[in-house]
Protein backbone atom coordinates (compact mmCIF):
# COMPACT_ATOMS: atom_id res chain seq x y z
CA UNK A 1 0.00 0.00 0.00
CA UNK A 2 0.88 3.27 -1.03
CA UNK A 3 2.39 5.39 1.66
CA UNK A 4 -0.05 8.49 0.81
CA UNK A 5 -3.06 6.26 1.39
CA UNK A 6 -2.14 6.22 4.79
CA UNK A 7 -1.44 9.56 5.32
CA UNK A 8 -5.61 9.57 3.74
CA UNK A 9 -6.52 8.13 6.61
CA UNK A 10 -4.33 9.51 9.01
CA UNK A 11 -5.70 12.65 7.76
CA UNK A 12 -9.43 12.04 7.66
CA UNK A 13 -9.47 10.63 10.99
CA UNK A 14 -7.65 13.49 12.63
CA UNK A 15 -10.64 15.66 11.46
CA UNK A 16 -13.06 14.16 12.54
CA UNK A 17 -11.27 13.68 15.52
CA UNK A 18 -11.04 17.72 15.65
CA UNK A 19 -14.89 17.08 15.87
CA UNK A 20 -16.36 21.37 15.60
CA UNK A 21 -12.69 22.33 15.74
CA UNK A 22 -10.65 24.22 17.80
CA UNK A 23 -12.73 27.20 18.43
CA UNK A 24 -15.52 25.00 19.32
CA UNK A 25 -14.11 23.03 21.80
CA UNK A 26 -12.92 25.88 23.43
CA UNK A 27 -16.29 27.12 23.66
CA UNK A 28 -17.12 23.92 25.25
CA UNK A 29 -14.66 24.11 27.71
CA UNK A 30 -15.26 27.55 28.63
CA UNK A 31 -18.96 26.88 29.66
CA UNK A 32 -17.35 24.34 32.32
CA UNK A 33 -17.95 20.87 29.82
CA UNK A 34 -15.39 18.15 28.62
CA UNK A 35 -15.89 17.11 24.58
CA UNK A 36 -17.20 13.70 23.60
CA UNK A 37 -14.20 12.20 23.50
CA UNK A 38 -12.83 13.77 26.82
CA UNK A 39 -16.28 12.32 28.44
CA UNK A 40 -15.47 8.94 26.78
CA UNK A 41 -11.57 8.60 27.89
CA UNK A 42 -12.91 9.13 31.58
CA UNK A 43 -15.72 6.49 31.12
CA UNK A 44 -13.40 3.34 29.86
CA UNK A 45 -10.69 2.08 31.19
CA UNK A 46 -7.03 3.48 29.77
CA UNK A 47 -6.99 2.66 26.03
CA UNK A 48 -10.01 0.54 25.92
CA UNK A 49 -12.02 2.41 23.99
CA UNK A 50 -12.86 1.65 20.33
CA UNK A 51 -14.60 4.11 18.24
CA UNK A 52 -17.06 2.98 15.13
CA UNK A 53 -18.81 4.56 12.37
CA UNK A 54 -16.37 7.57 12.94
CA UNK A 55 -16.82 7.78 9.17
CA UNK A 56 -20.17 8.17 8.88
CA UNK A 57 -22.29 11.49 6.82
CA UNK A 58 -25.35 12.82 6.67
CA UNK A 59 -27.07 12.97 3.78
CA UNK A 60 -29.41 15.85 4.42
CA UNK A 61 -29.32 18.71 1.45
CA UNK A 62 -31.72 21.05 2.57
CA UNK A 63 -30.68 24.23 3.51
CA UNK A 64 -27.67 24.43 2.41
CA UNK A 65 -26.72 21.22 4.51
CA UNK A 66 -24.75 19.63 1.15
CA UNK A 67 -22.32 22.30 2.00
CA UNK A 68 -21.89 21.32 5.69
CA UNK A 69 -19.18 18.73 6.64
CA UNK A 70 -20.19 17.35 10.30
CA UNK A 71 -17.85 15.48 11.38
CA UNK A 72 -18.70 11.95 13.36
CA UNK A 73 -22.30 13.26 12.40
CA UNK A 74 -22.19 15.29 15.50
CA UNK A 75 -22.07 11.33 17.71
CA UNK A 76 -19.00 9.38 18.54
CA UNK A 77 -19.71 5.38 19.08
CA UNK A 78 -18.22 2.34 20.39
CA UNK A 79 -17.08 0.17 23.19
CA UNK A 80 -14.48 -0.12 25.75
CA UNK A 81 -14.25 -1.89 29.34
CA UNK A 82 -15.43 -0.26 32.29
CA UNK A 83 -13.46 -1.98 35.47
CA UNK A 84 -12.67 -4.86 32.79
CA UNK A 85 -16.58 -5.64 31.49
CA UNK A 86 -17.81 -4.60 28.20
CA UNK A 87 -20.13 -1.53 27.31
CA UNK A 88 -21.15 0.40 25.06
CA UNK A 89 -21.95 3.96 24.97
CA UNK A 90 -22.56 6.59 22.79
CA UNK A 91 -21.32 10.50 23.30
CA UNK A 92 -23.16 13.73 21.39
CA UNK A 93 -20.65 16.55 20.18
CA UNK A 94 -22.08 19.47 20.91
CA UNK A 95 -19.46 21.04 18.84
CA UNK A 96 -20.75 19.87 15.94
CA UNK A 97 -24.07 20.87 15.07
CA UNK A 98 -24.85 21.06 18.78
CA UNK A 99 -25.11 17.74 19.11
CA UNK A 100 -27.95 17.75 17.21
CA UNK A 101 -30.03 14.46 16.18
CA UNK A 102 -30.44 13.69 12.23
CA UNK A 103 -31.11 10.41 10.50
CA UNK A 104 -27.20 9.25 10.32
CA UNK A 105 -26.57 10.63 13.70
CA UNK A 106 -29.48 8.20 14.79
CA UNK A 107 -28.49 5.67 13.50
CA UNK A 108 -24.85 5.39 14.99
CA UNK A 109 -26.53 5.55 18.01
CA UNK A 110 -29.22 2.48 16.66
CA UNK A 111 -26.26 0.73 15.64
CA UNK A 112 -24.71 0.37 18.91
CA UNK A 113 -27.95 -0.10 20.82
CA UNK A 114 -28.29 -3.33 18.95
CA UNK A 115 -24.58 -4.17 19.55
CA UNK A 116 -25.26 -4.15 23.34
CA UNK A 117 -27.90 -5.62 23.16
CA UNK A 118 -26.47 -8.77 21.37
CA UNK A 119 -23.83 -8.79 23.65
CA UNK A 120 -25.56 -8.49 26.66
CA UNK A 121 -23.35 -5.61 27.72
CA UNK A 122 -24.79 -2.11 29.03
CA UNK A 123 -25.52 1.03 26.81
CA UNK A 124 -24.21 4.36 28.40
CA UNK A 125 -25.14 7.54 26.41
CA UNK A 126 -23.62 10.91 27.08
CA UNK A 127 -26.04 13.33 25.71
CA UNK A 128 -25.02 16.66 24.79
CA UNK A 129 -28.04 18.06 22.14
CA UNK A 130 -30.22 20.20 20.78
CA UNK A 131 -32.73 17.83 19.78
CA UNK A 132 -33.55 17.30 16.15
CA UNK A 133 -31.82 18.64 13.95
CA UNK A 134 -34.29 21.06 12.52
CA UNK A 135 -32.78 20.97 9.29
CA UNK A 136 -33.54 17.24 8.37
CA UNK A 137 -37.21 17.61 9.37
CA UNK A 138 -39.26 14.25 9.85
CA UNK A 139 -35.81 12.33 8.75
CA UNK A 140 -34.67 13.69 12.03
CA UNK A 141 -38.07 12.78 13.92
CA UNK A 142 -37.89 9.10 12.64
CA UNK A 143 -34.57 9.55 14.62
CA UNK A 144 -35.63 9.89 17.38
CA UNK A 145 -38.39 7.34 16.78
CA UNK A 146 -36.09 4.66 15.99
CA UNK A 147 -34.09 5.50 19.33
CA UNK A 148 -37.18 5.23 21.60
CA UNK A 149 -38.28 2.21 19.94
CA UNK A 150 -34.45 0.25 20.60
CA UNK A 151 -34.42 2.04 23.89
CA UNK A 152 -37.98 0.57 25.22
CA UNK A 153 -36.48 -2.95 23.16
CA UNK A 154 -33.23 -2.73 25.17
CA UNK A 155 -35.21 -2.22 28.59
CA UNK A 156 -34.76 -4.72 31.17
CA UNK A 157 -32.46 -6.72 28.69
CA UNK A 158 -29.02 -4.60 29.78
CA UNK A 159 -28.46 -1.71 31.79
CA UNK A 160 -29.46 1.98 29.98
CA UNK A 161 -27.68 4.49 31.61
CA UNK A 162 -27.80 8.11 30.59
CA UNK A 163 -25.74 10.84 31.46
CA UNK A 164 -27.55 14.98 30.73
CA UNK A 165 -24.33 16.84 30.11
CA UNK A 166 -25.75 20.31 28.24
CA UNK A 167 -28.79 21.61 27.09
CA UNK A 168 -31.33 18.79 26.01
CA UNK A 169 -34.24 19.38 24.65
CA UNK A 170 -37.30 17.71 23.35
CA UNK A 171 -36.43 14.10 21.79
CA UNK A 172 -32.96 14.84 23.47
CA UNK A 173 -35.03 13.90 26.57
CA UNK A 174 -37.37 10.90 26.12
CA UNK A 175 -34.72 8.76 24.88
CA UNK A 176 -32.85 9.09 28.27
CA UNK A 177 -36.47 8.51 30.09
CA UNK A 178 -36.57 5.84 28.32
CA UNK A 179 -33.57 4.02 30.28
CA UNK A 180 -32.62 2.94 33.68
CA UNK A 181 -30.82 6.18 35.11
CA UNK A 182 -30.60 9.44 34.55
CA UNK A 183 -27.40 11.61 35.63
CA UNK A 184 -27.63 15.42 35.35
CA UNK A 185 -24.57 17.50 35.46
CA UNK A 186 -25.13 20.79 37.78
CA UNK A 187 -25.66 24.26 36.63
CA UNK A 188 -24.44 22.98 33.01
CA UNK A 189 -27.54 20.87 31.94
CA UNK A 190 -30.54 21.35 31.34
CA UNK A 191 -33.66 18.96 30.00
CA UNK A 192 -36.93 20.32 28.67
CA UNK A 193 -39.23 19.02 26.28
CA UNK A 194 -40.35 23.18 25.42
CA UNK A 195 -37.95 25.57 26.39
CA UNK A 196 -38.72 28.53 28.11
CA UNK A 197 -39.29 30.93 25.11
CA UNK A 198 -42.30 28.02 24.03
CA UNK A 199 -43.30 28.62 27.19
CA UNK A 200 -43.48 31.84 27.73
CA UNK A 201 -45.29 32.22 24.35
CA UNK A 202 -47.81 29.44 25.32
CA UNK A 203 -48.75 29.83 28.77
CA UNK A 204 -46.96 33.63 29.66
CA UNK A 205 -44.90 31.79 32.39
CA UNK A 206 -41.75 33.35 32.84
CA UNK A 207 -38.83 30.78 33.60
CA UNK A 208 -35.09 30.58 33.19
CA UNK A 209 -33.31 27.49 31.50
CA UNK A 210 -31.80 26.24 35.23
CA UNK A 211 -34.83 26.66 37.39
CA UNK A 212 -37.08 24.91 34.64
CA UNK A 213 -34.89 22.07 33.62
CA UNK A 214 -31.52 21.86 35.80
CA UNK A 215 -30.22 19.32 37.51
CA UNK A 216 -31.65 20.05 40.79
CA UNK A 217 -34.46 20.70 39.60
CA UNK A 218 -34.65 17.46 38.35
CA UNK A 219 -33.19 15.67 41.20
CA UNK A 220 -35.97 17.56 43.14
CA UNK A 221 -38.97 18.46 42.33
CA UNK A 222 -39.86 16.61 38.99
CA UNK A 223 -37.89 13.12 39.79
CA UNK A 224 -36.85 12.68 36.52
CA UNK A 225 -33.24 12.25 37.27
CA UNK A 226 -31.83 10.28 39.39
CA UNK A 227 -27.85 11.69 40.34
CA UNK A 228 -26.49 15.12 40.32
CA UNK A 229 -23.04 15.61 39.59
CA UNK A 230 -20.56 19.05 40.25
CA UNK A 231 -18.99 18.49 37.03
CA UNK A 232 -18.36 16.38 33.53
CA UNK A 233 -15.34 14.09 35.01
CA UNK A 234 -17.45 13.36 38.62
CA UNK A 235 -20.61 12.45 36.33
CA UNK A 236 -18.50 10.04 34.37
CA UNK A 237 -17.01 8.56 37.16
CA UNK A 238 -20.51 8.08 38.71
CA UNK A 239 -21.50 6.11 36.05
CA UNK A 240 -18.49 3.90 36.29
CA UNK A 241 -19.55 3.28 40.20
CA UNK A 242 -23.14 2.25 39.48
CA UNK A 243 -22.05 0.05 36.92
CA UNK A 244 -20.06 -1.52 39.63
CA UNK A 245 -23.55 -2.82 41.18
CA UNK A 246 -25.15 -3.77 38.21
CA UNK A 247 -24.48 -7.67 36.26
CA UNK A 248 -24.10 -6.47 32.51
CA UNK A 249 -27.87 -7.95 31.01
CA UNK A 250 -30.57 -9.66 32.97
CA UNK A 251 -28.99 -13.31 32.19
CA UNK A 252 -26.25 -12.55 34.52
CA UNK A 253 -25.94 -12.64 38.27
CA UNK A 254 -24.34 -9.30 40.23
CA UNK A 255 -21.11 -8.73 40.48
CA UNK A 256 -19.40 -10.33 43.47
CA UNK A 257 -16.25 -8.00 44.75
CA UNK A 258 -13.83 -8.71 48.03
CA UNK A 259 -14.61 -5.93 50.09
CA UNK A 260 -12.80 -7.11 53.13
CA UNK A 261 -15.41 -6.65 55.75
CA UNK A 262 -16.36 -9.02 58.12
CA UNK A 263 -19.45 -10.69 57.65
CA UNK A 264 -19.33 -11.72 61.40
CA UNK A 265 -19.15 -7.90 62.38
CA UNK A 266 -21.34 -7.23 65.43
CA UNK A 267 -22.75 -3.69 65.50
CA UNK A 268 -23.29 -2.52 69.59
CA UNK A 269 -23.88 0.74 68.42
CA UNK A 270 -27.03 -0.15 66.80
CA UNK A 271 -28.86 -1.55 69.39
CA UNK A 272 -29.22 1.91 71.08
CA UNK A 273 -29.78 4.17 67.51
CA UNK A 274 -33.82 3.76 68.06
CA UNK A 275 -34.93 6.38 70.20
CA UNK A 276 -37.37 5.59 73.16
CA UNK A 277 -40.06 7.43 72.00
CA UNK A 278 -41.49 5.66 69.12
CA UNK A 279 -42.70 9.31 68.04
CA UNK A 280 -38.79 10.79 67.76
CA UNK A 281 -36.92 10.68 64.87
CA UNK A 282 -33.52 9.17 63.38
CA UNK A 283 -31.38 8.81 60.27
CA UNK A 284 -32.28 5.51 59.13
CA UNK A 285 -29.24 6.29 56.43
CA UNK A 286 -27.01 5.65 59.69
CA UNK A 287 -28.80 1.90 59.85
CA UNK A 288 -27.64 1.24 56.52
CA UNK A 289 -24.08 2.39 56.54
CA UNK A 290 -23.60 0.42 59.35
CA UNK A 291 -24.99 -2.50 58.54
CA UNK A 292 -23.35 -2.40 54.59
CA UNK A 293 -19.69 -3.66 53.65
CA UNK A 294 -17.89 -0.94 54.32
CA UNK A 295 -20.37 1.79 54.89
CA UNK A 296 -20.16 1.99 51.40
CA UNK A 297 -23.84 3.22 50.11
CA UNK A 298 -24.77 4.55 46.80
CA UNK A 299 -27.73 6.40 47.12
CA UNK A 300 -30.26 6.38 44.08
CA UNK A 301 -32.24 10.17 43.63
CA UNK A 302 -31.38 11.46 47.39
CA UNK A 303 -32.92 14.70 46.60
CA UNK A 304 -36.44 13.15 45.67
CA UNK A 305 -38.88 11.92 47.87
CA UNK A 306 -36.25 12.09 50.71
CA UNK A 307 -39.37 10.11 52.97
CA UNK A 308 -38.04 6.83 51.34
CA UNK A 309 -34.21 5.87 50.84
CA UNK A 310 -33.00 3.98 47.77
CA UNK A 311 -29.45 2.80 46.63
CA UNK A 312 -27.02 0.55 46.09
CA UNK A 313 -24.50 -1.38 48.51
CA UNK A 314 -22.65 -4.37 49.03
CA UNK A 315 -23.26 -7.51 51.31
CA UNK A 316 -20.16 -9.53 52.23
CA UNK A 317 -19.50 -8.85 48.70
CA UNK A 318 -22.67 -8.46 47.11
CA UNK A 319 -24.55 -6.28 45.53
CA UNK A 320 -27.84 -4.96 46.91
CA UNK A 321 -30.53 -2.46 46.46
CA UNK A 322 -31.81 -1.24 49.63
CA UNK A 323 -35.13 0.53 50.25
CA UNK A 324 -35.50 2.03 53.67
CA UNK A 325 -37.91 4.31 55.47
CA UNK A 326 -36.62 7.56 56.43
CA UNK A 327 -38.07 8.97 59.76
CA UNK A 328 -36.47 12.44 59.39
CA UNK A 329 -38.95 13.15 56.52
CA UNK A 330 -42.31 13.04 56.83
CA UNK A 331 -42.10 10.82 59.46
CA UNK A 332 -41.26 8.31 57.08
CA UNK A 333 -44.61 8.11 55.60
CA UNK A 334 -45.26 7.04 51.91
CA UNK A 335 -46.66 9.42 49.03
CA UNK A 336 -46.97 9.37 46.07
CA UNK A 337 -43.35 10.53 45.00
CA UNK A 338 -42.15 7.96 47.45
CA UNK A 339 -43.99 5.25 45.83
CA UNK A 340 -43.03 6.19 42.42
CA UNK A 341 -39.45 6.51 43.80
CA UNK A 342 -39.33 2.97 45.40
CA UNK A 343 -41.50 0.95 42.99
CA UNK A 344 -39.33 2.38 39.81
CA UNK A 345 -36.30 1.03 41.86
CA UNK A 346 -37.46 -2.31 42.66
CA UNK A 347 -38.40 -3.12 38.94
CA UNK A 348 -34.92 -1.97 38.53
CA UNK A 349 -33.14 -4.41 40.60
CA UNK A 350 -35.61 -7.51 39.63
CA UNK A 351 -35.12 -6.74 36.53
CA UNK A 352 -31.25 -6.82 36.89
CA UNK A 353 -31.01 -9.62 39.97
CA UNK A 354 -30.03 -7.56 42.24
CA UNK A 355 -31.28 -8.79 45.25
CA UNK A 356 -33.75 -6.07 48.05
CA UNK A 357 -32.88 -5.56 51.26
CA UNK A 358 -35.69 -3.68 52.94
CA UNK A 359 -35.26 -1.31 56.40
CA UNK A 360 -38.94 -0.81 57.59
CA UNK A 361 -40.37 2.01 59.87
CA UNK A 362 -43.21 3.13 58.36
CA UNK A 363 -46.29 5.35 60.32
CA UNK A 364 -48.45 4.98 57.19
CA UNK A 365 -49.65 6.14 54.03
CA UNK A 366 -49.69 10.34 54.04
CA UNK A 367 -53.30 11.29 54.63
CA UNK A 368 -54.88 14.38 52.85
CA UNK A 369 -56.67 15.59 49.73
CA UNK A 370 -53.95 16.18 47.74
CA UNK A 371 -52.80 13.00 48.21
CA UNK A 372 -56.06 10.99 47.45
CA UNK A 373 -56.89 13.34 44.41
CA UNK A 374 -53.35 12.63 43.04
CA UNK A 375 -54.05 9.65 42.90
CA UNK A 376 -52.23 8.07 46.02
CA UNK A 377 -54.33 4.11 45.47
CA UNK A 378 -52.78 3.92 41.75
CA UNK A 379 -49.36 4.85 42.93
CA UNK A 380 -49.16 3.22 46.30
CA UNK A 381 -50.29 0.19 44.59
CA UNK A 382 -47.32 0.05 41.80
CA UNK A 383 -45.13 -0.31 45.47
CA UNK A 384 -47.77 -3.36 46.13
CA UNK A 385 -48.01 -5.11 42.46
CA UNK A 386 -43.79 -4.04 42.18
CA UNK A 387 -42.78 -6.29 45.34
CA UNK A 388 -44.92 -9.07 44.76
CA UNK A 389 -43.62 -9.18 41.07
CA UNK A 390 -39.76 -9.22 42.05
CA UNK A 391 -38.49 -12.59 41.79
CA UNK A 392 -35.23 -11.45 42.95
CA UNK A 393 -33.99 -12.30 46.97
CA UNK A 394 -36.24 -10.38 49.09
CA UNK A 395 -34.94 -9.35 52.59
CA UNK A 396 -36.66 -7.08 55.25
CA UNK A 397 -35.89 -5.56 58.47
CA UNK A 398 -38.77 -4.12 60.73
CA UNK A 399 -36.58 -1.84 62.80
CA UNK A 400 -40.03 0.17 64.21
CA UNK A 401 -43.47 1.46 63.06
CA UNK A 402 -44.90 -1.27 60.07
CA UNK A 403 -48.72 -0.30 60.04
CA UNK A 404 -51.54 -0.98 58.13
CA UNK A 405 -51.27 -1.08 54.21
CA UNK A 406 -47.75 0.77 54.46
CA UNK A 407 -46.68 -2.26 56.35
CA UNK A 408 -47.50 -4.76 53.08
CA UNK A 409 -46.18 -1.69 51.19
CA UNK A 410 -43.02 -2.37 52.55
CA UNK A 411 -42.32 -6.07 51.54
CA UNK A 412 -43.89 -7.92 54.40
CA UNK A 413 -43.97 -11.78 54.43
CA UNK A 414 -47.06 -11.67 52.05
CA UNK A 415 -45.17 -9.87 49.59
CA UNK A 416 -43.22 -12.45 49.29
CA UNK A 417 -40.96 -11.11 51.38
CA UNK A 418 -37.97 -14.56 51.68
CA UNK A 419 -36.66 -13.61 55.25
CA UNK A 420 -38.52 -10.76 57.32
CA UNK A 421 -36.92 -10.15 60.69
CA UNK A 422 -37.72 -7.76 63.54
CA UNK A 423 -36.35 -5.67 66.09
CA UNK A 424 -37.37 -5.64 69.54
CA UNK A 425 -38.49 -2.36 68.76
CA UNK A 426 -40.77 -3.32 66.02
CA UNK A 427 -44.40 -2.45 65.82
CA UNK A 428 -46.40 -4.38 63.74
CA UNK A 429 -50.52 -3.49 63.74
CA UNK A 430 -53.32 -2.46 62.04
CA UNK A 431 -52.81 1.28 62.84
CA UNK A 432 -50.81 3.38 65.52
CA UNK A 433 -51.91 2.87 68.96
CA UNK A 434 -53.48 6.59 69.13
CA UNK A 435 -55.83 6.35 66.07
CA UNK A 436 -56.66 2.67 67.60
CA UNK A 437 -57.73 3.03 70.50
CA UNK A 438 -59.94 6.20 69.57
CA UNK A 439 -61.74 4.12 67.18
CA UNK A 440 -62.19 0.21 69.45
CA UNK A 441 -62.46 1.80 72.37
CA UNK A 442 -64.38 5.24 72.04
CA UNK A 443 -67.33 3.72 73.76
CA UNK A 444 -65.27 2.73 77.09
CA UNK A 445 -63.15 6.26 76.18
CA UNK A 446 -66.55 8.22 76.19
CA UNK A 447 -68.14 6.84 79.34
CA UNK A 448 -64.82 6.75 81.41
CA UNK A 449 -64.76 9.11 84.84
CA UNK A 450 -61.56 10.67 82.96
CA UNK A 451 -62.34 10.35 79.52
CA UNK A 452 -58.33 11.81 78.82
CA UNK A 453 -56.84 9.19 81.42
CA UNK A 454 -59.25 6.72 79.94
CA UNK A 455 -57.42 7.07 76.57
CA UNK A 456 -53.99 7.02 77.42
CA UNK A 457 -54.85 3.62 79.61
CA UNK A 458 -56.77 2.23 76.46
CA UNK A 459 -53.45 3.33 74.49
CA UNK A 460 -51.41 1.58 76.48
CA UNK A 461 -53.42 -1.41 76.20
CA UNK A 462 -53.40 -1.65 72.56
CA UNK A 463 -49.51 -0.64 72.60
CA UNK A 464 -48.77 -3.37 75.04
CA UNK A 465 -50.21 -6.12 73.16
CA UNK A 466 -49.59 -4.74 69.37
CA UNK A 467 -47.15 -2.41 69.17
CA UNK A 468 -44.25 -4.93 69.54
CA UNK A 469 -43.32 -7.84 67.22
CA UNK A 470 -44.51 -10.67 68.94
CA UNK A 471 -48.14 -11.01 67.44
CA UNK A 472 -46.82 -10.94 64.26
CA UNK A 473 -43.76 -13.44 65.15
CA UNK A 474 -46.49 -15.80 66.56
CA UNK A 475 -48.13 -15.80 63.02
CA UNK A 476 -44.79 -16.45 61.08
CA UNK A 477 -45.12 -12.89 59.66
CA UNK A 478 -42.01 -12.39 61.27
CA UNK A 479 -39.26 -15.37 60.96
CA UNK A 480 -37.44 -14.06 63.99
CA UNK A 481 -37.19 -11.39 66.34
CA UNK A 482 -33.18 -10.43 66.67
CA UNK A 483 -30.71 -7.85 68.69
CA UNK A 484 -30.12 -5.13 66.33
CA UNK A 485 -26.25 -5.50 66.89
CA UNK A 486 -26.34 -8.88 64.82
CA UNK A 487 -28.27 -7.37 61.87
CA UNK A 488 -24.90 -7.76 59.86
CA UNK A 489 -24.57 -10.75 60.60
CA UNK A 490 -27.44 -12.38 59.99
CA UNK A 491 -28.08 -10.49 56.60
CA UNK A 492 -24.42 -11.89 55.26
CA UNK A 493 -26.11 -15.09 55.72
CA UNK A 494 -29.62 -14.23 54.34
CA UNK A 495 -28.21 -13.35 51.31
CA UNK A 496 -25.50 -16.19 51.13
CA UNK A 497 -28.35 -18.44 51.41
CA UNK A 498 -30.73 -16.83 49.24
CA UNK A 499 -28.58 -16.71 46.18
CA UNK A 500 -29.58 -20.15 45.06
CA UNK A 501 -33.20 -18.70 44.92
CA UNK A 502 -35.66 -19.93 42.27
CA UNK A 503 -39.11 -18.68 41.74
CA UNK A 504 -41.43 -18.72 38.86
CA UNK A 505 -44.58 -16.82 38.10
CA UNK A 506 -46.87 -17.94 35.07
CA UNK A 507 -46.50 -16.83 32.01
CA UNK A 508 -47.74 -13.95 30.25
CA UNK A 509 -46.94 -11.21 27.69
CA UNK A 510 -46.12 -8.78 30.35
CA UNK A 511 -48.22 -7.60 33.80
CA UNK A 512 -50.26 -4.45 34.25
CA UNK A 513 -48.84 -2.48 36.70
CA UNK A 514 -51.10 0.42 37.76
CA UNK A 515 -49.29 3.60 36.59
C1 LIG B 1 -29.68 21.99 14.22
C2 LIG B 1 -28.76 23.02 16.06
C3 LIG B 1 -29.82 22.57 16.86
C4 LIG B 1 -30.83 21.78 16.25
C5 LIG B 1 -28.48 23.70 18.09
N1 LIG B 1 -27.96 23.72 16.86
N2 LIG B 1 -29.61 23.00 18.12
N3 LIG B 1 -28.70 22.73 14.76
N4 LIG B 1 -30.71 21.52 14.93
N5 LIG B 1 -31.84 21.28 16.96
C6 LIG B 1 -26.74 24.37 16.43
C7 LIG B 1 -26.83 25.89 16.47
O1 LIG B 1 -27.39 26.36 15.28
C8 LIG B 1 -25.38 26.28 16.61
O2 LIG B 1 -24.76 26.19 15.35
C9 LIG B 1 -24.81 25.17 17.47
O3 LIG B 1 -25.72 24.07 17.35
C10 LIG B 1 -24.70 25.54 18.91
O4 LIG B 1 -25.94 26.09 19.32
P1 LIG B 1 -26.05 27.48 20.09
O5 LIG B 1 -27.45 27.91 20.01
O6 LIG B 1 -24.98 28.42 19.61
O7 LIG B 1 -25.65 27.02 21.55
P2 LIG B 1 -26.27 27.50 22.93
O8 LIG B 1 -26.35 28.99 22.97
O9 LIG B 1 -25.47 26.81 23.98
O10 LIG B 1 -27.77 26.93 22.96
C11 LIG B 1 -28.01 25.56 22.92
C12 LIG B 1 -29.51 25.26 22.72
C13 LIG B 1 -30.05 26.03 21.50
C14 LIG B 1 -30.26 25.70 24.00
C15 LIG B 1 -29.66 23.76 22.58
O11 LIG B 1 -29.17 25.79 20.42
C16 LIG B 1 -31.42 25.61 21.12
O12 LIG B 1 -32.38 26.06 21.71
N6 LIG B 1 -31.53 24.74 20.10
C17 LIG B 1 -32.81 24.30 19.62
C18 LIG B 1 -33.48 23.36 20.58
C19 LIG B 1 -34.72 22.75 20.01
O13 LIG B 1 -35.78 23.41 20.04
N7 LIG B 1 -34.56 21.59 19.37
C20 LIG B 1 -35.60 20.91 18.67
C21 LIG B 1 -36.42 20.18 19.68
S1 LIG B 1 -37.75 19.39 18.91
P3 LIG B 1 -23.57 27.18 14.92
O14 LIG B 1 -23.24 26.73 13.57
O15 LIG B 1 -24.14 28.53 15.03
O16 LIG B 1 -22.49 26.92 15.93
C22 LIG B 1 -37.35 17.80 18.91
C23 LIG B 1 -38.36 16.96 18.25
C24 LIG B 1 -38.26 15.53 18.65
O17 LIG B 1 -36.34 17.40 19.34
C25 LIG B 1 -39.42 15.18 19.46
C26 LIG B 1 -39.51 13.73 19.65
C27 LIG B 1 -40.45 13.41 20.76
Amino acid sequence: MSLEKLEVLREKRKKIELGGGEKRIQKQHKSGKLTARERLNILFDEASFVELDAFVKHRCTNFGMDKVDAPGEGVVTGYGKVDGRLVYAFAQDFTVLGGSLGEMHAKKIEKVVDLALKMGAPIIGLNDSGGARIQEGVDALSGYGRVFYKNTIASGVIPQISAIMGPCAGGAVYSPALTDFIFMVDKTSQMFITGPQVIKTVTGEDVSAERLGGAMTHNTTSGVAHFISSNDEQCVLDIRKLLSFLPSNNMEKTPVLETGDDPNRIIDNLNFIIPENSNKPYDMKKIIRYVVDNEDFFEVQPYFAQNIITGFARINGESVGIIGNQPTYMAGCLDINAADKASRFIRICDAFNVPILNFVDVPGFLPGIAQEYGGIIRHGAKMLYAYSEATVPKVTIIVRKAYGGSYLAMCSKDMGADLVYAWPSAEIAVMGPEGAANIIFRKEIKEADNPQEGRQMKIKEYKDEFATPYKAAERGFVDDVIEPSLTRIRLCDAFDVLRSKRENRPPKKHGNIPL
